[in-house]
């Protein structure tokens, strides 16, 4: 029989992205990652609203292109119903609305922290799925959570940040450094040249399965300002170990949490989702978690670990093949729960 085609649509914070789906595999997935941010430090809202609206039309036509296929032959259309910015999420969503009023096809509100979870459902060649229960943890720009996944839609939240997101230490440190923003993907490649054991920081205690970042970030801070002072060029002169030591510390810190998880619920199969889940030395990490902690991990293809519209397809999806559709007044929200 033949598939049913999914038009995905992602817009909760800077990048917009268009996927189309046949079932769980991805025949597109366009992703317009909005620059103008760079020379501001951080996301400025009213521009990511703005450069949603101006660039998600022709995202979705080229996601349409792409997959060759027309508007015409689609079953459905599922959205970024949140968490996430608000003015962002409303340009997706009253998008994703309108067209599926004009197509007369149903919408699918997605959740994009169950979308970083689900990515590991997409089917594709070389990837296995993992099978329920497993672990999950969500490491992004404005998440870190430990999430116990008992069936594609009964999830349970173990333990999340208690202040700062993981990708937000990756990003802050990265500012102090200078970098532009966001600065996690510079931090993991200057990391590759430098040793880790370098420069040491403190991990934070926290009970159970809380995190908190926000102390790491002041220590950093401080141990760079005290090390400029002494030499104006310790930054230049060390950035590879700098960045070494701080990733190092960080993947620490995630690790220390998944085995203790691990302990607690007895369920040994991890996988890793969100942005941050790109950096190379968390998924070496978890990888070598198989041997030394004997679980099993599943580490998202690439594309696939910052925001796209795939993964907010492959709960459309499933959504979708249970009718779990949308109403016409469903709107956008910048805090939602599983
Ligand atoms: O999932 P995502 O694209 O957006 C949110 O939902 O927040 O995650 C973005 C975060 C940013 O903090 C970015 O610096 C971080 O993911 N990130 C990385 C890497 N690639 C992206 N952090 C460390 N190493 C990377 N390679
Ligand atoms: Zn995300």
């Amino acid at each position: 029989s033949k598939p049913n085609y999914i038009l995905a649509i992602e817009s909760s914070c800077d990048d917009t992205s268009a996927a189309i789906m046949a079932d769980n595999k991805v025949l597109s997935n366009i992703v317009a990652r909005q620059e103008i941010h760079e020379e501001y430090g951080g996301v400025v809202p009213e521009l990511a609203s703005r450069a949603h609206q101006q660039n998600i039309v022709p995202v979705v036509d080229i996601a349409l292109k792409k997959a060759g296929i027309t508007k015409d032959q689609l079953s459905a259309i599922a959205f970024t119903q949140g968490p996430g910015l608000m003015g962002s999420l409303l340009v997706g969503g009253s998008f994703a609305k309108s067209l599926s009023l004009a197509l007369d096809i149903p919408l699918v509100a997605v959740n994009h922290m169950h979308a970083h979870i689900l990515c590991h459902f997409i089917d594709e060649e070389g990837y296995d799925k993992p099978e329920f229960p497993f672990l999950a943890m969500t490491i992004s720009g404005g998440h870190t959570q430990i999430v116990k996944v008992n069936s594609f839609f009964d999830l349970e939240i173990l333990g999340e940040t208690t202040d700062d997101a993981v990708g937000e230490a990756f990003d802050k440190s990265a500012k102090v450094l200078g970098f532009p923003y966001p600065g996690g993907p510079l931090i993991d490649k200057y990391a590759k040249e430098g040793n880790p054991k370098a420069f040491q920081f403190t991990k934070p205690k926290v009970d159970g399965l809380n995190f908190s970042f926000s102390g790491l970030k002041t220590q950093i801070l401080y141990f760079i300002q005290k090390n400029v002072a002494i030499n104006p060029n310790f930054i230049e002169e060390n950035k590879a170990d700098i960045c070494a030591s701080i990733q190092h510390t960080i993947i620490q810190i995630l690790i220390d949490k998944l085995r203790l998880a691990v302990k607690e619920t007895g369920i040994q199969q991890i996988v890793i989702g969100g942005g941050v889940s790109a950096n190379s030395g968390i998924r070496q990490a978890l990888k070598d978690g198989e041997k030394k902690y004997k679980w099993k991990a599943f580490i998202p293809k690439f594309e696939y670990t910052t925001d796209n519209a795939a993964m907010i397809g492959i709960v459309g999806y499933y959504r979708f093949k249970e009718s779990l559709f949308a109403d016409s007044s469903v709107v956008s929200k910048a805090r939602i729960e599983f």
